[in-house]
């Protein structure tokens, strides 16, 4: 059936919060074609107040495309085992004999929009609150559209119909090198600025974790850029930090929308459950 909701903006550049859906209900299309025009708008949708399953998650999920999966190899996991659905992933801190049971465990994570390093990467991303500290461990979502509106002129033009590498040692979330082994792990190109089709948009196709390289620039105007690009991100005043409830769902438009993680204590428990949507789109240069 036909739910209305109510869209509570929280941030002027990214981010509404939708109260009125239960997601653990069936919507119609016409509902999931309001909330797909919400999520294009808005970039980040916070469902506030959930009851999820795992199959009530996928299955809302499904309603803004075919779902994706997870990238990291199955050797990298704890068990070493197949995931037992491999497009459900736990972002928890629990462990099992001293080892992580999840995925992205601890700590602090620079921005970054998922899996970048591939050809077509995700269109959403949809994250479930199980269980928080009892501080830290926000989540911090940054418009890229409003990141490239408020880029300087210079770097807006030096990135201008340029590419850049795109890079992930699986794990990683604080980088410590300048570029990750690409001879093991996964890489892509993709336009520096890139063009949504879907509203007009052109948006900032950069991100801190996985980013390396704009092609064309030499080595020491690559650096520049970078930093100038990553403070920039860093220090946007227009992000907006989500700080989770048990029951909060949040859905996200993945190559729009960098996300970070704040730090939290490591000895009290995190847990939440990500299911990501594919897109078949190639992320296209802007201008072109
Ligand atoms: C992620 O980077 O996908 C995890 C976000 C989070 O743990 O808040």
């Amino acid at each position: 059936m036909t739910v209305s909701f109510d869209l509570k903006p929280l941030n002027p550049h990214i981010g509404t919060r939708v109260e009125g859906i239960y997601v653990s209900k069936p919507i119609d299309d016409a509902t999931a074609d309001a909330l797909q025009a919400a999520l294009i708008e808005h970039l980040v949708l916070v469902f506030p107040e959930q009851d999820l399953t795992e199959d009530d998650q996928i299955a809302f999920a499904a309603r803004f495309g075919p779902l994706s999966r997870h990238f990291r190899p199955d050797t990298l996991r704890t068990d070493g085992k197949p995931a037992a659905n491999p497009s459900v992933m736990m972002i928890t801190n629990e462990r099992r004999d001293g080892k992580p049971v999840g995925y992205l465990p601890d700590g602090e994570s620079y921005f970054h929009t998922d899996s970048c390093f591939t050809e077509t990467p995700q269109r959403a991303v949809c994250l479930y609150a199980l269980e928080l500290p009892s501080t830290g461990g926000d989540t911090i979502f940054a418009s890229a559209c409003r990141l490239l509106d408020t880029l300087p002129e210079t770097i807006r033009a030096r990135l201008s119909g340029r590419t850049a590498v795109n890079c992930y040692e699986f794990g990683v979330t604080i980088k410590q090198v300048d570029k990750f082994d690409r001879s093991k792990w996964p890489h892509f190109r993709h336009p520096a600025i890139a063009h949504d089709e879907r509203d007009g948009r052109d948006y900032l196709y950069v991100n801190e974790l996985m980013t390396e390289e704009i092609e064309g620039l030499s080595e020491a105007e690559n650096r520049e850029t970078l930093d100038s690009i990553f403070d920039h991100i860093r220090n946007s005043p227009d992000s907006y930090w989500h700080l989770w409830q048990p029951g909060d769902l949040v859905l996200w438009d993945n190559r729009r929308a960098l996300h970070a993680r704040v730090d939290f204590p490591a000895d009290e428990p995190r847990k939440l459950r990500r299911v990501p949507i594919a897109d078949d789109r190639p992320v296209v240069m802007a201008g072109s």
